[in-house]
């Protein structure tokens, strides 16, 4: 299982230790939750973050796009050093159009769905889609509690993503637990965010290598 610890919930005064100590740690990516209060009735940060972060690590920078228009910012999520780029379904008109783009720039592309919307969107845009995002928490902060519904989900992208004989990861984001995880897992997910449950830990890493090992 690849864990994304997600910035959102680090300590922003001790970024540079929190990377330090992701860096030392079995987390394989490093999730950003880039949020504009619009698309969601939250701020996060943007590119100073992430360029910060991109001259401290070399894991892939996993970036999470809750923003309108994400079609106005690809070239400089690319410059500031994103891996992953993640857009939400809801917010693209031309979501075929956006996932080019992306891949054209040789970032991996990824397309997040918000719970109420169901799997089958991505039907259309399988073979361009690098990793599902399934939101198990509708988008905006940390630290909610993971909606049930979404181990169905997660089983109707697996199957979807089957049948469309596509490699891409489902990844799940909010909500997640030790508790949870493996069931998470069973229902076919291959990536995990983590926001809160790592970043309030006393032991981190450890966190981290138990969602891991789910
Ligand atoms: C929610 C974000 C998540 C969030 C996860 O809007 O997309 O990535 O940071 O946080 P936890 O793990 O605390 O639910
Ligand atoms: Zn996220």
């Amino acid at each position: 299982m690849i864990i994304a610890p997600s910035i959102l919930s680090a300590d922003m005064a001790n970024l540079k230790s929190e990377v330090d100590m992701l860096n030392a740690s079995a987390a394989e990516w490093i999730h950003f939750d880039i949020m504009d209060g619009v698309f969601v009735p939250n701020l996060s940060f943007g590119f100073p973050i992430l360029e910060a972060v991109r001259r401290c690590t070399a894991k892939p920078l996993d970036v999470h796009l809750m923003m309108v228009q994400p079609e106005r910012y690809v070239e400089r999520f690319k410059a500031a050093g994103a891996t992953i780029l993640t857009v939400q379904y809801e917010a693209c008109t031309h979501l075929h159009r956006v996932l080019e783009h992306i891949k054209k720039l040789d970032m991996k592309a990824g397309v997040a769905l918000n719970p109420h919307t169901p799997a089958s969107a991505l039907e259309e845009v399988a073979h361009l889609t690098d990793v599902a995002l399934v939101m198990s928490v509708n988008p905006g902060f940390g630290g909610q509690t993971f909606i049930e519904n979404s181990y169905d989900k997660i089983r109707r992208v697996r199957e979807l993503l089957l049948r469309k004989n596509s490699p891409a990861a489902i990844e799940v984001d909010g909500g997640v637990t030790l508790s949870n995880a493996p069931q998470v897992k069973a229902a076919g997910a291959d990536v995990l965010v983590a926001g809160s449950l790592v970043f309030t830990a006393s032991h981190p890493q450890e966190v981290i290598a138990k969602l891991a090992a789910v």
